[in-house]
């Protein structure tokens, strides 16, 4: 399985501390059947965001891991203004392994209304937004509706493993598998941040999947997408999303335009 969300580097974020902490998560990880990890720190405004001590941190890593696992470097890219218009103008700085996929996540009490605009300003730069765990969202736990605008510009959805479980709550559990029902959802990711609260853990995810929505699904999400990503190639072509680009139409109050001039 190829993990995308991961908080695996030391002393950069809330994720492990130090080398040592950042080794046995990772060995953790390969134990569960991980094969390779982006590792994505915050990028907000309590963390910044700094490539040249991410790589430093990924190299020693890296080196003490040697072969156990193949690791890449991206970001929790948090959708402040700052942030969005500093990967406007450097589109390759948050992107996984540098390529064109970005993961981005929303501020837990305010979706700005035109954030659309701006996921089709990425999609003109050549950045492919990723949206992380909007299960666990609150606002689109009330209206995920939303996220099918988003999808039509482009956008597409990643759902933390541990939601199927129900670690964030039944309301993040539900929503997480109405959207893998409906093929709104394009990885799994651990967002692992240590081994207790928040383990790099895939596989019962993938278990799940398999059991309730068939292996080829459990597979697409868990290790053919992220694979894509990882790589920076096109994803294969997915299922039909249920009612991103189909529309139930809504009988207008008094009768269509039509109507009221044909009396139809
Ligand atoms: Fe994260």
């Amino acid at each position: 399985m190829i993990d995308i969300h991961h908080h695996l580097l030391f002393g950069v974020d809330d994720g492990p501390k130090d080398l040592d902490l950042s080794v046995a998560q990772a060995e953790a990880a390969a134990t569960d059947g991980i094969t390779h990890i982006v590792c994505t720190p915050h990028a907000n405004d309590v963390y910044e965001f700094n490539p040249q001590t991410n790589q430093a941190r990924l190299a020693a890593i890296r080196e003490r891991l040697g072969d156990k696992l193949t690791l890449g470097l991206g970001c929790d890219f948090h959708l402040s203004f700052e942030n969005i218009e500093d990967a406007l103008q450097h589109p390759h700085k948050f992107t996984i392994n540098q390529g064109s996929y970005l993961l981005v996540e929303f501020a837990e009490f305010m979706i700005p209304q035109n954030i659309g605009d701006t996921f089709y300003e990425f999609t003109v730069k050549g950045i492919r937004p990723i949206v992380t765990h909007p299960e666990r969202n609150p606002l689109l736990q009330k209206d995920h509706q939303r996220m099918a605008e988003w999808m039509r510009t482009g956008c597409l959805v990643q759902i933390t493993a541990a939601s199927l479980g129900g670690r964030f709550g039944r309301r993040a559990q539900a929503l997480a598998w109405e959207m893998i029902e409906k093929n709104w959802v394009h990885f799994i990711a651990t967002d692992a941040h240590n081994l207790a609260g928040r383990p790099p853990r895939m596989s019962t995810a993938h278990e799940a999947i398999a059991k309730r929505c068939g292996q080829e699904t459990a597979d697409r999400l868990c290790i053919e997408n992220p694979r894509a990503a990882f790589e920076d190639r096109k994803l294969a072509p997915q299922p039909e999303p249920e009612g991103v680009y189909t529309y139930e139409k809504t009988p207008a109050p008094h009768g269509g335009f039509f109507s009221r001039i044909f009396g139809k």
